[in-house]
Order: structure tokens, then sequence, then C-alpha cells
């Protein structure tokens, strides 16, 4: 084997990676409120987890707020995609605020699931990590029947009131490895555990994670472009160094990156989270060049085109304006 110094050094480029359907109709949806409406269009919390983002929406005009009460009376507020609990949504109504809901249909889905067992009466293990709006979303649909387990650590504290009337449902933006172990023992403290009717990891958590997978045993570095509160950047760090990269960092931008991660590295993996536009990673990708990684090769382990129609309210308001 040649010596490293005189291997080519390349960069190994994640597909697929960034932009998932949720955020682009989410991001979509507060561009169109604020050209169809102009300002002020509110945003109760981060549209999406990316700085990058939210930072240029604001820019335009949108204004950013943690709760509704921060919101005057019969303004316009877009809920973010990661969704809103009912008492959010009980108490926007209760402001007379037009909402415009970015929620992605994919969370909805599991808020329907939440709904349906709680109604039903059954315990039901949220997987998901305390604190997160997701999360909070989530379980708002029934506060009375819902524990959020954050790890297979937790699993042992976990009390439930009938064993046999269990089901796990979890958040969109999990580890798939992490989050199986935790169903497994879960199971095997409630053997009946019932399963969520279809995953709710949804398709891009696990399409990246899938991709970072497969190119992360070749590379001494992989560099995950993502905001730190965003779940599933977060993740493909995880990922990256449980499936053999030497190292992983997660930077916000190309500005992030520290010269010394690249010593004695020949191959660097790059992978974006869902919420990241492709301009951050192509900032990368330069930044690489210029340090000598000028081969770009492509890791594609799927295709994706799935997308979704912007929210009903806004179309409707679209439509209205001609
Ligand atoms: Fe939706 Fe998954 Fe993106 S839940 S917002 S498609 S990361």
């Amino acid at each position: 084997e040649r010596p490293a110094e005189t291997k080519t050094k390349r960069v190994l480029l994640a597909a697929p990676r960034g932009y998932c359907a949720g955020v682009d109709r989410a991001v979509v949806a507060v561009e169109k409120a604020l050209e169809t409406y102009g300002t002020p269009v509110y945003v109760r919390k981060e549209i999406v987890h990316n700085k990058h983002v939210v930072e240029t929406l604001r820019e335009r005009g949108a204004i950013f707020v943690n709760e509704t009460d921060e919101v005057p009376e019969g303004g316009r507020l877009v809920f973010s995609a990661h969704g809103v609990s009912p008492a959010v949504r009980a108490s926007a109504e209760a402001r007379s605020l037009e909402t415009i809901d970015a929620t992605c249909p994919l969370v909805t889905k599991v808020h329907k699931e939440a709904v349906r067992f709680a109604k039903d009466d059954y315990d039901i293990l949220l997987i998901g990590h305390t604190g997160h709006e997701e999360v909070e979303g989530t379980a708002g649909e029934a506060p009375d029947h819902v524990q959020v387990v954050n790890s297979p650590d937790e699993v042992d504290q976990v009390v439930v009131r009938d064993p046999d009337k269990v089901v796990w449902i979890s958040q969109t933006t999990l580890s798939v490895d992490e989050t199986m172990e935790t169903v497994r023992r879960l199971r095997d403290k409630f053997p009946s555990l019932q399963d969520p009717p279809s995953d709710d990891i949804c398709y891009a958590t696990q399409n990246r994670q899938v991709a970072v997978k497969k190119l992360a045993p070749e590379c001494e570095l992989v560099i995950v472009v993502g905001s730190a509160n965003s779940s599933n950047s977060v993740r493909l760090v995880e990922v990256a160094l449980q499936s053999g990269a030497a190292a992983s960092y997660r930077v916000d931008r190309m500005t992030e990156i520290k010269e010394e991660w690249l010593e004695g590295v020949t191959t660097v993996g790059v992978t974006s989270g869902a919420s990241v536009p492709e301009i951050l990673v192509q900032d990368v990708i330069t930044y690489l060049a210029d340090h000598g990684f000028g081969t770009v090769d492509e890791v594609r382990t799927a295709t994706e085109d799935l997308m979704f129609s912007l929210p009903r309210e806004l179309r409707a308001g679209l439509k209205a304006a001609g």
C-alpha cells in the first residue's frame, strides 16, 4: 500500500442529504406568506432547526416568537415544521390569530397515532428527546397517556398501568439503530408491546443515516452540516462514528471547520441534515477543495422525489390573492 501522503485526497459526498420534503414546504410556506400578505408574518419557534434559514427569513421580514401570546391579536402566525400541541392551537384561536400550519405531514401522522391510541386508552411510550418541540407537540395530543422515553437506559424506569395495553411511537428524527434498541428493551419488559402502524422515523431521517453509514467506514473524518438543535443532524454525527468514521464533527457552516481536523486525513465524508440548504454544503466542498481535497465522489443510497403541497390555509390565501 502507498503511504498516506501520496494517496489522492478525496471527498465522499452523501446522497441523499439536506432538505427533506417537510422542510422545503415549511420554508416555502413562510416565503409565500411574506410575498402574499407582506410583513409582519410571525413564526412560532424556528420554522426549521437551521440558523442560516432562520436568519435569512428574518432578514426578509419574518418575526420569530416563542409563544402565541407574543403575537398581536388577529396577527398572522406560522406554526413550524415540528408541529404544535392542541393547547397551542387553542391559544392561537383565543387570540384570533390567522394561522398557517407548516407542520410536516409526517409529524401530523404521528400526532394522529397518539390521538387514536389514547382514545383506546393505551399507555403510549413516545421514544424521543424531552424538550424537543416535536416531542412537546406530539405528547400534548394526549398528555395523560403519553410518557417520553429518551434512551434505551430509561426503559428500566418506565411504569405502565396495564402491560398488555402499551404501544410505542417515536419522534421522526431519531437514530434508527438506537430506537430499535430502545424498542427491544421495551419489548423484553412488555412482551405484548404494540408497534406503531407504520414507521415514525421519517424517510428522510432514515435515508440520510443509510447514506452516511455507507461512506463512514472509508472516512477518517465525516463533516455533518447542520445546527446544534437539529436532531437529525446531531444523529448523523453519532451514526458516522458508530459506522466506523475515525472522527466526525457537526458544523453550522464552513467557517467552523478547523484545519487540524484535516491533518493526516485522506478521505473526508460530507453530509447534511434535513434542514440544511445545499449552499452550505457547497461552501464546505469549496473549503475542502482549497485544502487539497479536489476529488468529489457522490455516494448515493437512495433517490427521493417526495413533495408535499403547501399548507391548506396558504393555498386558499394564494388563490384569493390571484
Ligand atoms: Fe418531515 Fe422528516 Fe423532514 S418528519 S420535516 S420529512 S425530517
